[in-house]
């Protein structure tokens, strides 16, 4: 049984991240979602929203499931039972970034590789900053994130 760890903070999830987990779950027998507790940078949504809103979303998706980590991503991907994590590269800008951290990982564990999978295009420069902007300015978000996340982040943003 091959699982792969989909790690991130998710704040929110965006249609970019659902077409890397719908993508790798068929190439996985099982993908976890893992979802940052303590992120450094603030998290507009709590971790039990932004738990919430993955498992909404991916509610359809049998081989995956949404856990929350703290701590070294490593260990949690061992904890799965996994050796793979799985990240979505976008532009040229992510990849001194998402090097760093598959090579630090590795120094870590050894044994743990970390796979890309290049994004689809129409989600190249999708992110949840960019969507939290969107959100803030009042442009539209249908071709951001799935359909439940719109009235939560709304909700958010409308909040004193
Ligand atoms: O969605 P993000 O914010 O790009 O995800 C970043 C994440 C969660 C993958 C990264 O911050 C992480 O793995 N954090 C856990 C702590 C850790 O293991 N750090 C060492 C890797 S450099």
């Amino acid at each position: 049984m091959k699982i792969a760890v989909y790690p991130g903070s998710f704040d929110p999830v965006t249609l970019g991240h659902v077409d890397i987990i719908k993508r790798s779950s068929k190439m996985f027998d099982r993908v976890v979602v893992g979802v940052l507790v303590n992120t450094q940078k603030k998290p507009l949504f709590s971790l039990d929203e932004r738990v919430n809103m993955l498992k909404d979303v991916l509610s359809g998706v049998d081989n995956v499931s949404v856990e929350s980590f703290d701590g070294l991503l490593v260990d949690f991907v061992k904890q799965q039972g996994s050796n793979v994590i799985v990240r979505g590269l976008r532009a040229l800008t992510d990849f001194d970034v998402e090097m760093q951290m598959a090579q630090s990982n590795r120094l870590v564990a050894p044994d743990v590789d970390t796979v890309f999978l290049a994004t689809s295009l129409e989600y190249a420069y999708l992110s949840s900053s960019v969507v939290k902007e969107y959100a803030r300015y009042g442009v539209g978000l249908a071709d951001s994130v799935p359909e439940c996340v719109i009235s939560k982040l709304i909700e958010k943003m409308n909040q004193p």
